[in-house]
């Protein structure tokens, strides 16, 4: 038979199946496993938005909608923008799509073509190396220092430019590090982007997740780069909504165009109902918001407080996002049943057979010398999690 996809042969699968489905078969056999490997929040999608969607199926508001998205949600992104990011656009600027992952998709196979490179900061979520190649480009991996919080500025990017850079993708607050750019940071790479010429996607998934009275700032909120900046986001992080997937972007109305162009020939809108629920989210009440965020700085402190009296574990207290990224260097070379931990698939199997917690391996992110923990549970959850840990490092050879 004929070879199939070649550009699927380049995306890697997922590195951390093994670990997950070995967390599996141990709660099969009934073990008591603490999952702390979730990227979503454990509240529930506040009872305004669930009424909105409510209704809306009621109203038999369940028909395709515009490609772009609702002219109202539109309009409400764009007032959102502008009131919390300070970025001013227009109703058609915005592209609403089948959650934040389909949004950064379409934006990059809007703006790549073959032989360009992205620059991926390390650690990155997921996705975005293996999108960047879906969309016929390289991704650049930048490694940011852990001494500075992950965090990094123009003259750390500088070295990897080239005439074949297109574009950036910035994350913060990030996944998984919890590393959260300042505000001059993000002025000199904006800067850097206008004498380059090279486009910003930032990623600002996470911006309502922020702690210590850091206030959220938007790149494209700067008028040098306001038309060479793509702002993702959405609904699922924000107002614990991952399930209803609505992400956005807003970029200049070219980009939107040719998004719009790709979405419509793949999903067409996202859906109706998570359009009328995503617009009584962005519109309405935000006190649970803010309630969510206020529980995830309790359990972050709660968390750090634990893991960082755990020798051979490092880590310092993130800014944002609801995971920690502690170092496992430490670790490496030690022994446990007369093996030797060689790597973060290593450590994450470790916790799961001797701790019964599950994290997911920093290879995944691309670091193999930490491993992700997500905070989104119960603070007897994490207390409990934190103190099984502790054991079974103490135990290590
Ligand atoms: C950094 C980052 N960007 C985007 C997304 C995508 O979110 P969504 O569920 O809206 O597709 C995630 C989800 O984990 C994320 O961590």
């Amino acid at each position: 038979m004929k070879s199939l996809s070649k550009k699927v042969d380049k995306i890697e699968e997922s590195q951390t199946i093994a670990i997950t489905s070995l967390a599996k078969k141990l709660r099969a056999e009934g073990k008591n496993i603490i999952t702390l490997s979730a990227g979503e929040p454990d509240f529930p999608t506040p009872e305004h938005v669930k009424l909105a969607a409510i209704k809306a199926i009621q109203e038999n508001f369940t028909k395709y909608t515009q490609n772009e998205g609702t002219p109202e949600l539109r309009e409400a992104i764009a007032t959102k923008l502008h009131n919390d990011n300070h970025i001013d656009v227009k109703a058609s600027n915005i592209l609403v799509s089948n959650g934040g992952k389909h949004s950064i998709f379409n934006a990059l196979q809007a703006i790549c073509n073959p032989g360009d490179e992205v620059i991926v900061p390390a650690p990155y979520w997921v996705s975005f190396p293996e999108m960047v190649k879906l969309a016929d480009a390289t991704p650049v991996i930048f490694k940011a220092r852990e001494e500075n919080g992950f965090t990094f500025d123009a003259n750390d990017l500088r070295p990897l430019l080239s005439s074949k850079t297109k574009a950036i993708i910035l994350n913060s607050p990030n996944n998984p590090s919890g590393g959260v750019l300042s505000e001059e940071h993000l002025r000199g790479i904006a800067r850097l982007a206008v004498e380059n010429d090279f486009y910003i996607i930032s990623d600002e998934i996470y911006e309502k997740v922020i702690y210590d009275g850091n206030v959220h700032f938007s790149i494209g909120s700067l008028d040098d780069v306001h038309d060479r900046v793509i702002t993702a986001n959405g609904v699922s992080k924000a107002y614990s909504m991952t399930g209803w997937r609505i992400g956005f972007i807003a970029a200049n109305e070219e980009i939107i165009s040719r998004a719009a162009k790709v979405q419509s020939q793949m999903t067409s809108n996202a859906s109706s109902i998570s359009q009328a629920a995503a617009l009584e989210a962005i519109r309405g009440d935000q006190s649970e918001v803010e309630k969510m965020r206020v529980a995830f700085q309790r359990r972050r402190d709660i968390l750090v407080d634990k893991l960082s009296r755990i020798g051979g574990v490092s880590l310092k207290k993130p800014g944002g996002a609801f995971y920690l990224f502690p170092s496992i260097k430490n670790l490496l070379g030690r022994r446990y049943e007369g093996k030797v931990i060689r790597n973060s698939i290593d450590v994450s199997r470790f916790l799961l057979e001797k701790a019964q917690v599950a994290v997911v391996p920093g290879i995944a992110f691309g670091s193999d010398e930490h491993v992700r923990i997500s905070y989104a549970y119960a603070e007897k959850d994490l207390v409990e999690a934190a103190g099984r840990i502790a054991s079974a490092i103490s135990a290590l050879k």
